[in-house]
């Protein structure tokens, strides 16, 4: 029941209205019955500093932040904690009593999506597909879970270079950085000896096809998509019918959001929850 103690929650981004945050965050505040209602809110960029500060005044508990504000949004916060200061991004904002605390659960949310598949990429080889946001989030879990090394594939070199520089120099982790199309074209070998092949690229969002040079890949390598669309992204649908171990963004998905949940609400809402908000909605939409 929404009360004079209710408090507010929710995800600013522009355009938002595609977040899938409000579905599942609300069905695990229910399902605990905790004083929270969380929104989505489209925020125009002008507004983005008026909108954080909102967040003192309507004593509003935590915002997600989502595409494209997760690092202008830095200057309107207090401090930045963890991942948030590492990543230099943030998508979760805390009011600690007037303080904004920035955080950043993207990283986290890959990394226990790996932990809860059993991929197991310690000291191994990974070859990680784009060099955006996503890529960086996928480069600080792959960073915590102790890859050997990282081989960025981007289709544009510079971008691709600047985040092998990052990661270099945050985590001494061992990568190199290749094109596209010199990868397709690239020995088998450069396939064949990656432990897993992660899409960090935004490919697939619209279904789009991602053209692996599937025959190089070995027989035990895993595919993950940080991609998620109802049904499934073409990708891991692909990988599915060829046998290969798989899964898409909806795990990372529910780990960060889970890993906001806790942030915001003190207590970690069940798994399953938020896996079933997300699946009544693949089958309305
Ligand atoms: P996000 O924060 O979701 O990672 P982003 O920072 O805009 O979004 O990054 C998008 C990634 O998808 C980039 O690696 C981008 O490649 P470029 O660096 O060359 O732009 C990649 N990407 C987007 N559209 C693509 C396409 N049509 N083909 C190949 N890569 C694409």
């Amino acid at each position: 029941m929404i009360t004079a103690h209710t408090r507010l929650l929710g995800v600013i981004g522009h355009p938002v209205e595609h977040s899938l945050s409000p579905i599942f965050q609300n069905a695990a505040l229910s399902y605990l019955n905790l004083p929270f209602v969380y929104l989505a809110f489209d925020v125009l960029p002008p507004h983005l500093g008026g909108a954080v500060e909102a967040m003192r005044f309507f004593s509003i508990r935590g915002l997600n932040v989502t595409i494209p504000y997760k690092e202008r949004v830095i200057p309107f916060l207090d401090c930045l904690v963890g991942e948030a200061q590492v990543m230099e991004a943030v998508n979760t904002i805390v009011n600690e009593g007037g303080k904004l605390i920035g955080y950043n659960t993207d990283g986290v949310g890959l990394y226990r999506s790996l932990e809860r598949k059993g991929v197991g990429v310690e000291g191994e080889r990974v070859l990680l597909l784009g060099a955006g946001g996503a890529a960086k989030a996928a480069v600080w879990a792959l960073a915590k879970k102790g890859v050997a090394s990282v081989l960025i594939v981007n289709r544009t070199r510079e971008r691709g270079e600047n985040l092998a520089c990052w990661a270099r120099a945050k985590f001494s982790l061992k990568v190199e950085v290749i094109e596209w199309e010199k990868a397709t074209a690239g020995e088998s070998s450069l396939w064949s000896e990656v432990a897993a092949v992660i899409n960090a690229t935004s490919l697939g969002l619209k279904g789009e096809e991602i053209p692996l040079p599937w025959e190089k890949l070995s027989s035990s390598v895993w595919i993950v998509d940080v991609v998620y669309r109802p049904g499934l992204t073409p990708l891991v649908r692909e990988a599915k019918k060829r046998g290969i171990p798989s899964f898409d963004g909806k795990e990372m998905l529910i780990h960060q959001g889970a890993e906001s949940f806790f942030l915001f609400t003190g207590e970690r809402p069940p798994l399953q929850v938020l896996e079933e908000a997300l699946d009544v909605k693949d089958d309305i939409s």
